[in-house]
Formats: C-alpha cells, structure tokens, sequence
C-alpha cells in the first residue's frame, strides 16, 4: 500500500513536471533534468511496488515517523503548504505531525524538539530564519534523522540532506521580465519601486537576484528609474551583485515577509517620491503585494503594474479584478508531493534521485528543483481553474 502511494506521488510529481514543462521555465536546472528525476522516481517506486509482491514493508510503529515544522499560520501560503502535506499523506501508513512556528525561532527549535521526543525519523522544515534553524537541525541529525529543507533553505550548517525546492532565481526573473514586458518600447524614466522579503531568509536573496537579473539592464539604460532605493541607483552598473550588495538594498526594501511592514514602507515611499502615471513595483509576494497595492492607488491618476508570487487566493481575485498585475504559481501539490516522496524514499531505505544542488554556507545540498509559472488575467482561468489548483467557486467575475 504505502509503495502504491509512492508511486502515485511519483506519478503526480511527474504529472506536475510536465505540466510545467511546456510553460518556457528556461534555467540551470532544465526541464528535462527535472523530467528524468521523475521519471526516474516513477521507475524506481514501480520496482519497489514489485518487491513488496514478496516482502510487505515493515509499517509505522505508532509514533511520529515524519515530522513537519513550518513557519507560520499567518500567511495562506503556508496553510496551504499544510493542507497539501495532509492530503498527501492521507494514504500511506505513515504518521505525519505538523507544527508551525509563528514567526519565532525559538518556538522552531522547540518543534523540531517535540518531534525528536516523538520519535521522527525525517524531519521536514522550513525554517523562519534559515541560520537560526541550524542548531535545531543540528539536534536533529545527532539523532540520526534525516533532514529535507522545505521551500526555504537551512543555512550554515553540514545538517541539512536534502533542500526540496521551487526555482527562487526564476520566481525573481519572471518578476522582473512582467513588468519590463508592460513597458511601451523606447520610453525612459519609468517608475520602478522596488521591495524585497525577510533578510533571514535565504529565499529573498534569490528572489531579488532573479529579478535584478532581468531588471538591472533597463534601469542601466534608464528605461527605469529606481524611486526608494538609494543603494539600487548605487549599483545600477551592476549586472552581478554580491550578497553584501544585494543585502544592502533589501535592507533598505524589506517588507520582512510582513503585510504591515510593505505597507508602512510604501506609505513613506508614496511620500518621499510620490508617484505619478504608470507606476512599476516589485513586491516580492502576494501578502505584500496585496498590502502595497492598496497604498498606491489611494494615489489620484496612477496605473499600476505590480507583481507578487504564492497564487494565493486574494491575490488571484486582485488579479482577476485587474488589481494585482501577476503572480508566480508555486504549485504546492509538487512541492509537497516532491517532499514526501522523499521522505518515504528515506523511510524505506532507497536512493534518493535529486536534480540540482544548492551552496547553503557550509555544505553543497542535494536537491529537487521545481518549475514555476507566471500567471496572469490572461491564462488564469487555464493555470489555476483548469489545472484543478483552486475551485472556480473561490473567485468572482472569472
Ligand atoms: C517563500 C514564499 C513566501 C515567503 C513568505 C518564502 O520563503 O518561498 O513562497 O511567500 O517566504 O512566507
């Protein structure tokens, strides 16, 4: 039974690779790398479903065989990450537990510490501060479990085996290409304000690099003027920045992940450099995006164009109400899918198959690489009704 799940998982995981593979996701770790881990993991969950023909796998003792640990409840983002988790491992013989960590790091550590006393033997975990989690996963691993980043990466330390994750350089990019796509060719001095994640996690670096990737050439070439950061105008010249620089501008940016805090920044930034016709934002996700869209058109004649990623459900109405220009789609279901066909990979001893690997400070950690997707008025119906990611019933005006 619990092999047939896995193969199932396997199969949505490859499903959902294919779906995205048409979907022009062009970077270091391709499409077709991706494919072949799938595939991969499809023929290796198809053999051991032949050997559990002679040998049925041991079942959970009772106690927690896997433990999952992830940031808040506060944002829909993760709620769902934990919807999805349930879902998943509905099926299988395995004891899940999810615990969520409000935003504090102390309260992580104590998690991942309920866990260990429960006996996990993989822990999931995204951490609220990728070098803050350290020493909680370091506890972890002195007691032999195996130990998968989830989404965001645990820094710092040699205790992380593997980093489940969607491709943060390419949600940056297909940011930062949206908005230099809805600039009228040859014009200058477009208003671009910038806005950045939480500095504690590594995620918000690769999000900005992704997007200065794309945006760094026009605001070089003054099709962009960049309005809130000093430090940005600094480094224009700047195709690669260092993560010192980068940090430098997020410092000035941040929202840290909080909906409060993007708004209070934009409103001083609608004061400082107050806007005026076309008006080109950055946000890094939809919480923020949502909180600084709703600044900027107090603001009399401006036409916004902002971006964000999550496709959470507010953020896809603003999008159908023509409020919030895009969202990156992150499908979850591969995430988690992903994340627990791992997790079961290790419980039952097999090869983990990976597809990329990620520097976390102290250590190159295997991972898997998941596409995303930009989505827009235009293809919302298709990449989120039509894939079966949310119900039509959810929105209005579709
Ligand atoms: C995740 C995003 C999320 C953000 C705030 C990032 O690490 O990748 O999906 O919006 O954290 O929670």
């Amino acid at each position: 039974m619990k092999k047939l799940v896995t193969l199932l998982l396997a199969l949505t995981l490859v499903l959902g690779v294919f779906a995205f593979a048409g979907c022009g996701n062009d970077d270091a770790a391709t499409d077709s790398d991706v494919t072949d881990v799938a595939d991969d993991a499809v023929e290796d969950a198809t053999d051991d479903v032949a050997d559990d023909e002679m040998t049925e796998e041991d079942s959970s003792d009772g106690g927690v065989d896997i433990g999952i640990v992830l940031p808040t409840k506060e944002e829909p983002r993760w709620v769902q990450d934990e919807a999805r988790f349930l879902a998943a491992i509905e099926n299988t013989n395995y004891n899940v537990e999810v615990l969520f960590s409000q935003g504090d790091s102390a309260k992580e550590k104590q998690n991942v510490e309920t866990l260990i006393a429960k006996g996990i033997d993989v822990l999931i975990i995204t951490p609220q501060d990728g070098d803050a989690a350290a020493a909680a996963v370091q506890a972890a691993k002195e007691e032999g479990i195996t130990v998968i980043s989830y989404d965001r990466l645990v820094t710092n330390t040699e205790a992380v085996d593997y980093y489940i994750t969607f491709n943060s350089v390419n949600v940056g990019e297909a940011q930062g290409q949206y908005l230099i796509d809805q600039v009228e060719d040859g014009t200058t001095g477009n208003s671009l304000y910038l806005y950045a994640g939480a500095a504690t996690d590594n995620n918000a670096f690769l999000f900005f690099e992704g997007a200065w990737n794309k945006l760094q050439p026009k605001i070089a070439d003054g099709t962009f003027d960049v309005m809130n950061s000093s430090k940005a105008v600094e480094y224009k010249d700047k195709a690669t920045l260092t993560r010192e620089e980068m940090g430098e501008i997020i410092e000035q940016v941040t929202t840290d992940w909080k909906p409060e805090v993007a708004l209070s920044k934009a409103q001083s930034h609608i004061t400082s450099a107050p806007p005026t016709g076309k008006t080109y934002i950055l946000a890094p996700n939809d919480g923020t995006a949502r909180s600084i869209y709703d600044q900027f058109a107090k603001e009399e004649g401006v036409e916004i164009f902002i971006t964000g990623q999550d496709a959470e459900i507010p953020s896809i109405q603003y999008v159908i109400d023509g409020k919030q220009s895009m969202t990156v789609l992150k499908d979850v279901r591969d995430l988690v899918n992903g994340a627990i066909l791992t997790a079961t990979e290790v419980l039952e001893g097999n090869e983990i198959k990976t597809n990329g690997e990620y520097d976390n400070g102290a250590v190159a950690v295997p991972a898997i690489d998941v596409p995303v997707i930009t989505v827009t008025l235009d293809n919302v119906s298709d990449t989120i009704i039509g894939s079966g990611y949310y119900d039509s019933s959810e929105f209005t005006g579709l």
